[in-house]
């Protein structure tokens, strides 16, 4: 087997001959780290290009590929089985990743419990001991008669051990502890989390044994390794929350087996995480009625509307430039929205502090959540109260003009599910619109309009 030298980034994984001082894919300086490789394959391909291997293939005619659906093991767990598409596939490889202690570890373990009446199951772990996962299991509930326990950051090692243990799901916690021989860099650069990757992906094909792998997220959102990783992955799933908060929304960024707007709910209690069925209850929890800069909006995730209240704190600005906060919102948005309030509703914000916060820690990352943004900004000023069951939808152009959204019917019907009884939402969109029994929708052409009838209500 040959053996080359080869430069490979740590922020992108681009690859070069010679070292450079700065990466030319992602223009990072001293990224660049020395790494070995094998070369067979490589060889192989390029000789491929002038003369017929004996490996070569004939490709196949798309009519003449048989197909059967994926094999998929529901795990009970339904927020997990949505996110997945519909269960655990087999032969696949998931990436989970997340904060450190955002309950990664924990969801595994009771997927483990869940599937392991009718599925063999190794958890390989670089992080903890056999003897803290067992006693992680037994206060999570998760014993299983099935489930196999392996502490070991070897890659070749842990590549033996499935073979001889043979199970139909290998969960690996995390990736970034993993260590392959071949490689010189440390654990968890990207060479590194590269190989052992890779060796895992061939084995999850060959032998159809399904992978989870946890990944640790670096401080400024990216998995350390990060595109490398998701490329080669099957699935991505991204568990996010506040740590301080109980809940934690499972998300999916990328998945060949079904849709990635879907998002599963849970709730972190002393035995594991729980199901929450109804997030739009649990999101308005604790709401009092009578606050000025408060509205209630309903964002998409998937297949399912989430009510989420939007606060505002405008304060006078004390000195200097007013500050803009935002948690929960792009704080871009939050500044043209507030550019715009300023120039086509004439609210003067200019000299006004303005925070914005999404309770519950929810992200929202979508232009429907505009209008109900502007009317917590414009009641947080003015101290006037909307009324507590009224929700608010819209996307906010920058002439001030209310643009139609997409999925207003289900929107407002998971309103009135949980007892709201309007909604402002742009005019465009009344016509033909299905309005849930009860439930009264007035439709605004601009901004302005929408103030003024928040003042009149
Ligand atoms: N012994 C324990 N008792 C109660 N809660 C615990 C215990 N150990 C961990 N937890 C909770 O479980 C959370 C998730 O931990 P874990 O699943 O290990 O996260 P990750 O694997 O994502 O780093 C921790 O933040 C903590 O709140
Ligand atoms: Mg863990």
């Amino acid at each position: 087997m040959k053996q080359k030298t080869v430069f490979i980034c740590n922020e992108c994984g681009y690859q070069t001959a010679k070292w450079m001082g700065k990466c030319p894919s992602c223009d990072t300086w001293g990224s660049l780290e020395e790494s070995i490789v094998r070369e067979e394959k490589k060889m192989a391909a390029r000789q491929g290009v002038n003369s017929v291997t004996p490996n070569a293939r004939m490709p196949r005619k798309i009519a003449e590929i048989e197909t059967t659906d994926e094999v998929r093991t529901k795990t009970g767990i339904q927020e997990l089985d949505r996110v997945l598409g519909g269960g655990i596939v087999k032969g696949s490889l998931v990436l989970v990743g997340g904060d450190p202690g955002i309950g990664k570890s924990t969801l595994l373990l009771q997927i483990c419990q869940k599937v392991g009446d009718t599925k063999k199951i190794l958890y390989i772990s670089g992080e903890e001991s056999e003897r803290q996962i067992k006693l992680r299991a037994e206060r999570l509930d998760a014993m299983s008669e099935n489930l196999y326990l392996m502490s070991e950051t070897d890659v070749e090692t842990i590549l033996e051990s499935i073979n001889v243990a043979a199970p139909d799901i290998v969960i690996i916690d995390s990736i970034q502890t993993m260590h392959h021989e071949s490689i010189t860099s440390a654990a968890g650069s990207v060479p590194q989390v590269r190989e052992a990757t890779n060796a895992f992906m061939h084995l999850a094909k060959s032998r159809d044994i399904t992978f989870f792998i946890v990944g640790h997220v670096t401080k400024d959102g990216t998995l350390a390794g990060p595109r490398v990783l998701e490329h080669m992955v099957d699935s991505v799933l991204y568990f996010e929350g506040d740590r301080q908060m109980t809940f934690r929304i499972l998300r999916a960024v990328k998945n060949r087996f079904g849709s990635t707007n879907e998002i599963g709910v849970f709730e972190m209690a002393n035995d594991g995480l729980r199901e929450v069925e109804n997030p739009s209850a649990m999101l308005l929890e604790g709401r009092s009625e009578n606050n000025s800069g408060s509205s209630i909006i309903c964002a998409m995730e998937g297949s399912r509307g989430v009510l989420a209240e939007v606060q505002a704190l405008v304060t006078p600005t004390g000195f200097g430039n007013p500050r803009r906060m935002s948690s929960g919102i792009d704080l871009n948005r939050l500044i043209l929205l507030i550019a715009v309030l300023e120039k086509r509703a004439r609210v003067h914000l200019s000299g006004s502090d303005v925070y914005l916060n999404v309770a519950g820690g929810l992200r929202i990352d979508e232009t429907a959540a505009d209008l109900g943004i502007c009317a917590a900004i414009v009641t947080g000023q003015t101290d006037t109260q909307i009324p507590p069951d009224m929700i608010f939808v819209g996307e906010v152009g920058l002439s001030g003009e209310l643009r139609s959204v997409s999925q207003l019917e289900k929107r407002l019907s998971e309103a009135a599910k949980l007892g709201f009884k309007s909604a402002i939402v742009p005019k465009q969109s009344m016509k033909g619109l299905n309005v849930p029994d009860g439930f009264s929708v007035f439709g605004v052409k601009n901004l302005s309009e929408a103030m003024s009838l928040i003042r009149k209500k």
